[in-house]
């Protein structure tokens, strides 16, 4: 159990493809704790991918059950996700813990059908809407190497630059 280094952009590794998970062993139980750890510890904190610690393996997580209003499915572990089926289409802002200065907007479809393993291996279904089927999507892009940077329509219009805020 561990709060683990985050790689940031430009990192050359956040570009690479995950293979996926095939060994559902102690190693990789100790990496889910790792990667909760971790993202709990950051700041918005619903959402981590594998490679974002340097582990180049095909899992994210996603929790967006802490935000008002908010349909989801609780704490999700998505190993070797794929989605099935996309309905609609829609403009939103998304942060990232490797683009800690950003946040930008990003088209995602608002409804997604996926599947993956959960801890033990087997298979899951879930439906996903609004901002965590948006979230989902946006760390099964880590997982291919792309970032939210990759998908604005426009570095101009579309990225924003944090707030910082100033400890009183
Ligand atoms: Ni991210």
């Amino acid at each position: 159990m561990a709060v683990r280094e985050v790689l940031k952009y430009p990192d050359e590794h956040l570009k690479q493809s995950s293979r996926p998970v095939s060994d559902f062993g102690a190693d990789l139980h100790s990496l889910l704790q790792d990667l909760q750890d971790t993202m709990q510890a950051g700041p918005g904190g619903v959402g981590i991918a594998a490679p974002q610690i340097g582990e180049f393996l095909r899992i994210a997580i996603v929790d967006v059950s802490g935000r008002k209003n908010t349909p989801n499915n609780g704490l999700m572990i998505l190993i070797n996700p794929e989605i099935q089926t996309w309905d609609g289409m829609k403009i939103g802002r998304e942060g990232c813990m490797s683009v800690p200065d950003f946040t930008g907007n990003v088209i995602r479809a608002e409804e997604i059908e996926l599947i993956a393993l959960n801890p033990e291996g087997e298979e899951i279904k879930y439906q996903c809407q609004g901002f965590e089927a948006r979230a989902v999507q946006h760390e099964m892009d880590h997982l291919d190497g792309l970032l939210f940077l990759d998908r604005l329509v426009s570095r101009q219009k579309d990225l924003f630059r944090r707030k910082v805020y100033q400890p009183s």
